[in-house]
């Protein structure tokens, strides 16, 4: 079995390199891990100084161009990402497809991510959960499309973030997903996924995220049927994150 996986998506923040530094460090202080595995995903500015702080955390980029290099103003690409010691890239974070990114711009953002030998944390989910169930064939499409053509022997290495956007801490009038909402949406993801790759395929890890804290994250994996999360605004706090460890390594 793979290890669950813990990622922090620090979005953009903090606003500076010194705060992003003694963030890192208190955390790494708190914490202690050996079965699971904790990525940290900061704005690209802070990878290279973060990675020398700690190495118990893997490092992760939030967004990555699908172009090797060139006349690209103002991206990123994956082999730079490489030479930062990124591990992990988080892709189609939904701000991100808010900001226009679309599936087939996320489908070559994996496949350059793949070639260059960084794992992607694919985000998909519903902005909303209608009454017909439509909001099944949203996550179907978004799964189906961001994978097209992407090799069985890739399959492994990628996480699959569910993160319904109505349940993430930032959207308003937001509501909070159950156990039972993960759980439903793993199976399905699951499913779309052995039926496209074969059930014999070693299958991503499937995660959940939406304002996931330390008095939600353990119900998450023991009942929402997923093998990590992925936190936002708890990421943020040194005290809420090294507990959200502390209860996935305890498991
Ligand atoms: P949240 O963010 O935990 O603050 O809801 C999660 C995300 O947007 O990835």
């Amino acid at each position: 079995m793979s290890k669950k996986i813990i990622v922090a998506n620090w979005k953009m923040n903090p606003v500076s390199l010194k705060e992003a530094e003694a963030l890192l460090t208190k955390v790494a202080n708190k914490s202690n891990f050996k079965k699971i595995e904790v990525v940290v995903c900061p704005p690209f500015l802070y990878l290279e100084k973060l990675n020398k702080i700690s190495k118990k955390f893997k490092l992760g980029a939030q967004d990555v161009f699908y172009e090797e290099r060139g006349a690209f103003t103002g991206e990123i690409s994956a082999p730079m990402l490489v030479n930062l010691k990124a591990e992990y890239v988080i892709i189609g974070h939904s701000e991100r497809r808010k900001l226009g990114e679309t599936n087939a711009e996320i489908n070559k953002k994996i496949k350059a991510a793949l070639f260059f030998g960084l794992k992607p944390i694919v985000c998909v989910g519903e902005t909303e959960r209608d009454e017909n169930h439509e909001y099944f064939e949203v996550v179907k499409t978004q799964v189906k499309e961001c994978l097209n053509g992407i090799n069985k022997e890739s399959l492994g290495k990628l996480v699959i973030a569910y993160e319904p956007v109505w349940a993430l801490s930032t959207t308003l009038e937001r509501r909070d997903a159950t156990p039972a909402d993960s759980h439903e949406m793993v199976i399905f993801i699951k499913k779309i996924l052995s039926d496209k790759f074969g059930v014999k395929t070693k299958m991503p890890r499937i995660i959940y995220g939406g304002s996931v804290n330390e008095k939600s994250v353990l119900g998450f994996l023991k009942d929402g049927g997923a093998e990590g999360v992925l936190t936002g605004a708890a990421s943020l706090n040194p005290e809420k994150f090294s507990e959200i460890i502390k209860i996935a390594e305890s498991l």
